[in-house]
């Protein structure tokens, strides 16, 4: 068994949710991919649905899959998102956004009426924390939410040659520790310049982990 096999069973078993007639929110990254390729194998097989993406990436990946793909600004709410995450603990509190999607992510998982973060055992963690958090940030404001950030006692790294899909920066924020998720969010959520955050605290509602060929659901306690 590898990682690549749990994370393909993960996403076999969140996909496995998908019902006839859903919009089913996308998400980016290595393990979201099996999720793609999951739905992609049960639409071949017969399941209608309709997607939207967190990213141009899973956009064209699940076009090329076959996968019909709408735009997510014509969706106030979704049925169901699937995503991975960089760590995720019991509370099913996640830090998403290695891969820069995060603003998109959170914007799908929060019109999604069920979010599912699925991922390999190397991301269950007792309490999230120790990935670093990336934040969207305005170019326009860059130094100043930088500072801001610092402030907040993060050591910001500001990720170089890259803009997000929507154009914007990601500064990756390391914390020493993270007592307490909920306030950091509320102070990262009150800089004008900061667009969005790899946080989520109140949007995923289960998780499919595998580890070793195992695979456990969570659900929000
Ligand atoms: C993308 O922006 C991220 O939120 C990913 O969902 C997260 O980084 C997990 O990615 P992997 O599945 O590639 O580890």
């Amino acid at each position: 068994m590898t990682i690549d096999d749990d994370k393909r069973l993960a996403a076999q078993a969140a996909v496995a949710e998908v019902r006839d007639g859903m919009v089913v929110g996308l998400g980016t990254g290595s393990t979201a991919a099996f999720a793609i390729a999951a739905l992609a194998a049960r639409i071949a097989d017969g399941l209608h649905i309709q997607a939207v993406a967190t990213s141009e990436a899973s956009a064209h990946a699940a076009f090329a899959a076959g996968i019909v793909v709408r735009d997510f600004a014509d969706f106030a709410t979704l049925d169901l998102a699937i995503d991975g995450a960089d760590e995720v603990d019991a509370r099913l509190w996640a830090i998403k956004g290695a891969g820069g999607a995060m603003l998109r992510e959170k914007a799908v998982a929060a019109a999604a009426r069920r979010m599912i973060v699925i991922a390999d055992g190397s991301k269950h963690v007792a309490a999230i924390g120790a990935a670093k958090l990336p934040v969207e940030v305005l170019p326009f404001a860059r130094a100043f939410v930088v500072a801001q950030l610092e402030i907040l006692g993060a050591t910001v790294t500001v990720r170089p040659d890259y803009e997000t899909d929507n154009g914007n920066l990601v500064a990756d924020c390391r914390f020493a520790a993270m007592p307490d998720p909920r306030a950091l969010a509320a102070a990262i959520d009150a800089i004008p310049g900061a667009l969005g955050h790899g946080l989520f605290l109140d949007e995923v509602d289960a998780a499919y982990i595998a580890s070793r060929g195992v695979v456990t659901r969570l659900k929000r306690p």
